[in-house]
């Protein structure tokens, strides 16, 4: 099934995408957990390794390559696509652990319960304070900006990507939309042009995917593009510079 446009989804699709029902938690090919919704016929993570593919993605190439070069110790950062919260444990995980203060915002317009969340078994790749504490917080944090720790706030931004609006500028964006096969509408022009509008100067864009489509819209925004090898499965990743 294609998911047409930010707000295409009818109301019964809509329902039935909400339904916890059509969500089955299965095991990818590092033992991680991802999921699959049998509504859409998507995964939510790569098969190949939910947990090897968000921490080469958003962590490794993402967050660490963005620290690279500078000493921050405050960070702010946009997911397209909370989903499970996989990307958002790690990323808290690693501040945690180094000191930096992060800021998170995750735009999901279908945010999961957290009883289903609790069984995805991310507890076992982040510490358990921080696990007890995101889901603590977890269903609160829709539309509120909740402290996890003294290090981490996380607020899910609950509304389509297009509806999106925020003062805030972030230092990094997470694109982690479903495949354009499956909900094109999330790769076009104005979709990833309305998520950059957020992105501080100097700031980075980064995704699992690389199209020649994706790569002209950034070019045409402005932003430096690197291809940079993917994660298990994937040859190669986009990464972006707004300059
Ligand atoms: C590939 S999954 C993200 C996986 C997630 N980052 C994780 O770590 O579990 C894509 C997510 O995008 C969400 N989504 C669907 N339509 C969207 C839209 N128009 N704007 C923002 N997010 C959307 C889906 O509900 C789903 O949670």
């Amino acid at each position: 099934m294609v998911i047409n446009g930010q707000n295409g989804l009818s109301e019964v699709q809509q329902d039935e995408y909400f339904q916890v029902n059509a969500l089955q938690l299965v095991e990818t090919a590092d033992g991680s957990t991802t999921i699959f919704n049998t509504i859409i016929g998507e995964h939510y993570h790569s098969r190949h390794g939910a947990l090897q593919e968000s921490r080469h993605v958003f962590l490794n190439e993402g967050l660490l390559h963005f620290l690279n070069d500078q000493d921050k110790s405050d960070l702010a950062i946009l997911e397209v696509g909370l989903g499970a919260g996989l990307n958002f444990l790690l990323s808290a995980d690693f501040c945690l652990t180094h000191g930096i203060n992060l800021n998170y915002v995750g735009i999901e317009p279908f945010p999961l319960p957290s009883s289903f969340v609790c069984q995805t078994g991310y507890v076992h790749y982040i510490s358990d304070e921080l696990w007890y504490s995101f889901i603590e917080k977890y269903e609160l944090s829709v539309n509120n900006v909740m402290s996890i720790n003294k290090f981490c706030q996380l607020q899910i931004a609950h509304c389509y990507l297009l509806a999106f609006q925020s003062e805030q500028r972030f230092d990094i964006i997470y694109f982690d939309a479903f495949s354009a096969i499956h909900q094109p509408d999330m790769w076009s022009f104005e979709s990833i042009e309305h998520a950059c509008r957020f992105l501080k100067p100097g700031g980075l864009f980064v995704t699992y995917a690389i199209t020649g489509h994706l790569k002209r819209s950034l070019k045409k925004m402005g932003f430096s593009i690197e291809k940079v090898p993917g994660p298990p499965g994937k040859r190669e990743m986009l990464r972006a510079t707004k300059n």
